[in-house]
C-alpha cells in the first residue's frame, strides 16, 4: 500500500509499458494542462505501465478519482529515462519523496554487479510519507532510511548514508530522483566521483520540448545553456547541470 495521499494507478498500454525507467506519462486531467508523472512499474508481458502520485493539488485530485476500467489520454513515455548501469560496478539508488517511484522500476530492471548488492537510500520529511521500502528490500537491496525528523531510520537527509557509500565506492554508480535540493546536494556530495544521473521534477506546460516552460540551465557545448527538463531530461548526468 502507498502512503496516505498517495495513489498507484495501473494502466493497460503495451507501448508505455515499453518505457525506460525515468522517462514519464505526461497524463491529461480535465480541463487543464497535462500532469507530468514518472512509471513506477512496468511489465512488458502484461502491456501494464504503473504510476505512483501524491495527491497535492486539483489535477492529481482528479486523477485519483478515476475508476477502474477508465480511460485515460495519456502523451508518451516521454523524455530521457536513465542509462542502465555499467555491470561490472556497483550501483546505488538515492531517492527523496515522489522521486522514489521511478526508482523502483530501474530497481526492478537492473542486475546487480557481480559480488554486489544494491543499495538503495530514502529519504522523506517524516515516516508516513516514505514511500516503498518494502519493496526494493524485497528485490534484495541494501536499504538505508533517512527522514528529516526522525520517525523512522536515520535522522537527517539522504546525503549522510550517500556519503558513506562513496567513501566504500568511489567509482559507483549513482541515481537519483528528488527535489532539486536534494539533487543539488547529491551532486555536491560525490563531487567528481564515479557516474551520477539525476532526474528533475520540473513544473512543466508542452511536454515535448517546444514551450520551453521547464529549462534549466546546464552545461552545453559552448559553455553555460538552457536545457530542456522534459526532452533533454528529466534524466541528466552531472556534469549536465548547473546548480545555483
Ligand atoms: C518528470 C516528472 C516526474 C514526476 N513524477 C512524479 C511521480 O512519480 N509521483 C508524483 O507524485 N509526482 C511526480 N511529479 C510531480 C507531479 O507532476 C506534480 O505533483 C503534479 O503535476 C501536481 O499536479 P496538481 O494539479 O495535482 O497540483 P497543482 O495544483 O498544479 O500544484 C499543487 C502543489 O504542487 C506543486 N507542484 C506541482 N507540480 C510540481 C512539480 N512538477 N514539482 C514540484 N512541485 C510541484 C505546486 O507548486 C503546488 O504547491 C513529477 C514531475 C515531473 C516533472
Ligand atoms: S514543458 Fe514545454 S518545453 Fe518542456
Amino acid at each position: 500500500m502507498p502512503a496516505p495521499d498517495h495513489v498507484e494507478l495501473w494502466v493497460h498500454s503495451p507501448p508505455l509499458a515499453k518505457a525506460t525507467p525515468g522517462q514519464f506519462a505526461h497524463v491529461a486531467t480535465q480541463g487543464m494542462l497535462r500532469r507530468p508523472i514518472s512509471f513506477s512499474r512496468l511489465d512488458v508481458d502484461t502491456g501494464h505501465a504503473a504510476i505512483l502520485f501524491q495527491v497535492v493539488g486539483v489535477g492529481t485530485r482528479w486523477l485519483a478519482s478515476q475508476q477502474e476500467g477508465a480511460v485515460l489520454d495519456i502523451l508518451g513515455p516521454l523524455g530521457r529515462g536513465f542509462p542502465a548501469p555499467d555491470d561490472r560496478r556497483p550501483w546505488c539508488l538515492v531517492g527523496g519523496g515522489v522521486g522514489i517511484p521511478p526508482l523502483l522500476a530501474a530497481a526492478s530492471q537492473w542486475t546487480p554487479a557481480a559480488q554486489t548488492t544494491p543499495a538503495t537510500i530514502l529519504g522523506a520529511r517524516t515516516a508516513s510519507l516514505l514511500l516503498l521500502e518494502e519493496n526494493f528490500r524485497q528485490l534484495g537491496h541494501e536499504v538505508w532510511v533517512t527522514t528529516d525528523d526522525g520517525s523512522r531510520g536515520e535522522k537527517g537527509t539522504v546525503i549522510g548514508p550517500l556519503a558513506r557509500w562513496l567513501a566504500k565506492n568511489p567509482l559507483g554508480q549513482v541515481y537519483a530522483c528528488g527535489p532539486t535540493a536534494m539533487l543539488s546536494a547529491v551532486a555536491a556530495t560525490s563531487g567528481q566521483r564515479g557516474d551520477v544521473w539525476l532526474a528533475l521534477e520540473q513544473r512543466m506546460g508542452c511536454g515535448v520540448g517546444a514551450c520551453l516552460a521547464c529549462v534549466v540551465l546546464g552545461n552545453g557545448a559552448n559553455g553555460p545553456s538552457y536545457r530542456r527538463v522534459c526532452a533533454d531530461g528529466p534524466v541528466f548526468s552531472r556534469e549536465e547541470l548547473i546548480f545555483p
